[in-house]
């Protein structure tokens, strides 16, 4: 088992580590040398492709927040609506697909009862199921009318970590493909965002690099009884994963909140020392965006909380309210999760290690579900 850890104290701990490799493993052999994005491998006719005009991701836990982070860039890329929805609530509503409607399971497993089902039920109303999966030979992939591969090798611990980074990895590759497909008036885009994903493990290995004070963080928190997390646009499923993981891994009441929802709720439980942790998008993206969040930070430090920040490099204007930031390299505002959840798993592991918690087996969760 030691040698299977590759060194580390917990799978978790390797699977953290391994994400450059998931992410670039995951774009291996998918771009021509052109540059063009060729997903053959999903043998949907083309003209299947072009005709859908809703697509569907069904999908539980962190595959399901994989799913979230890609609505926001499918539908800027290709001008789909794109529904994100849990697969047990999918399964038992009375959901409006039809043959137009691209229904894109995102499972680690391919084995998680609720998703299959979801599948089930999508294909029965006709519409196209396409499984972005990572465990070769499983059932969902099998059910499905297509796969997507992700690339990110046997995850073992039982929180999802690499399989995360590797799924928004493959979903956007299904947009952009879709918006290649499209020629849609955003190609450039589109080939700029190319670019850039191939970056992507490079920079992801320099937020791990980075990590060190993330880590003596965790651990002078280890008995923190509750943490929050804000985030706004792809932000926002950042912040609900960040909060997952902390749930799943060392046992701490935490929850995710859209930033923009603060003052509909959330910030009655700010009360002083209460640390909330806040994405925050570039600044060099939309500038409404970044200082939105800015002032939300503001708000909440007013109100006593001591806010952790996952910033961009350069990024100046969030360091007087902030009690501490951790910065990840620059890129665009969709890319941004592959490196901004980083922070928040090492987190998440640190703080369960510093509690003399198994992080790779926490308590009642299973791997995959199997039952609905
Ligand atoms: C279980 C695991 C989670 C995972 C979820 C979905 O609850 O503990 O880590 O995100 O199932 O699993 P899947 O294999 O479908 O991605």
């Amino acid at each position: 088992k030691a040698a299977e850890k590759g060194g580390f104290r917990s799978f978790m701990d390797k699977e953290i580590n391994d994400q450059p490799q998931a992410v670039a493993d995951t774009l291996l052999g998918r771009l021509d040398l052109s540059g063009r994005l060729v997903l053959d491998e999903m043998r949907i006719e083309e003209s299947v492709l072009r005709a859908v005009d809703k697509i569907v991701v069904v999908a539980c836990g962190t595959a399901a927040y994989a799913g979230h982070v890609a609505k926001y860039a499918i539908e800027h890329w290709c001008r789909i609506p794109v529904e994100v929805e849990l697969a047990h609530e999918f399964r038992y509503r009375d959901p409006v697909v039809d043959e137009r409607t691209l229904v894109v399971a995102v499972s680690q497993s391919g084995e998680t009862m609720d998703t299959l089902m979801a599948v089930r039920h999508a294909r029965e109303q006709g519409a196209t199921t396409l499984a972005i999966v990572n465990t070769h030979g499983s059932t969902i992939p099998r059910e499905a009318d297509a796969v997507l591969y992700t690339h990110a090798g046997p995850e073992v611990a039982v929180a999802s970590t690499k399989a995360f980074l590797s799924q928004i990895t493959a979903a956007y590759l299904l947009g952009l493909y879709l918006a290649q497909l499209r020629g849609n008036k955003f190609s450039d885009e589109v080939a700029s965002t190319l670019a850039e994903l191939r970056e992507m493990p490079d920079k992801i290995q320099e937020v791990l690099d980075r990590s060190d004070r993330v880590r003596e963080i965790a651990r002078w928190m280890a008995d923190t009884p509750s943490v929050l997390f804000l985030g706004r646009h792809v932000g926002f499923p950042v912040a609900l994963e960040g909060a997952l993981k902390l749930k799943e891994l060392a046992y701490i009441h935490a929850e995710g909140f859209a930033a923009g929802e603060l003052k509909h709720g959330p910030i009655a439980l700010i009360e002083p020392g209460q640390p909330v942790f806040v994405i925050v998008p570039s600044p060099r993206g939309r500038h409404s965006l970044h200082s939105k969040v800015v002032s939300n930070i503001q708000e909440i430090r007013a109100r006593g909380a001591r806010t952790l920040v996952v910033a961009e490099d350069g990024d100046d204007a969030v360091v007087p309210y902030a009690d501490e930031v951790f910065f990840v390299p620059q890129t665009s505002t969709l890319l941004a999760p592959l490196l901004t959840v980083v922070p928040l798993q090492v987190f998440a592991s640190e703080l369960a290690h510093a509690k003399g918690l198994d992080v790779d087996q926490p308590r009642n969760l299973a791997k995959s579900v199997t039952v609905e």
